[in-house]
């Protein structure tokens, strides 16, 4: 199973940028801690980030056919990007959007958010913890697709 991890806008900047919201945490961090928890879980994993939205696309797409989940923080693009929500849309692998910070209290243009109707689900507000429990969702949610197409083999069998 692999599962793409995608990093949008001054999400580079962690650790830099904006340390009462966002903390301390560097990326690299961030992606040193996934790393570990799927080479426990047998997961393949890789990490994007970029500030440019077509290449934010782009990355979805190859996504296609490739990557059975992904995570993704589109950070400022949530609130604006059509092009973001129709690439998800378009593969239609289970994706966990992800945002450091609790999006909900913050400024008004932050509760437009363009992503999460086309997302299993979203994990806000937990910091960059939120990227781990994004990882145990999307584990969850594979054992579930596993299971039920199990269960559809095996009704199949019984047929
Ligand atoms: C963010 C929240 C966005 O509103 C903001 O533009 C970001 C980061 C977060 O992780 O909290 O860049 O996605």
């Amino acid at each position: 199973m692999k599962i793409v991890v995608i990093q949008g806008p001054n999400l580079n900047m962690l650790g830099v940028r904006e340390q009462h919201v966002y903390g301390p945490m560097k990326l690299e961090q961030i992606h040193a801690q996934m790393k570990d928890f799927a080479a426990q879980n047998g997961v393949e994993i890789e990490f994007f980030q970029s500030n440019l939205e077509g290449e934010i696309v782009d990355r979805i797409q190859e996504c296609y056919g490739d990557a059975q989940g992904i995570i993704i923080n589109a950070a400022a693009y949530t609130h604006t990007s059509i092009a973001i929500r129709d690439a998800i849309s378009a593969v239609s692998i289970p994706t966990i959007e992800v945002h450091i910070s609790n999006i909900h209290r913050r400024e008004e243009f932050r509760k437009t958010n363009m992503i999460a109707p086309v997302c299993s689900s979203s994990i806000v507000g937990f910091g960059p913890f939120g990227y781990h429990l994004a990882m145990v969702g999307m584990l969850q949610i594979m054992n579930e697709i596993q299971a039920a197409q199990e269960a559809q083999k095996q009704a199949a069998q019984a047929q």
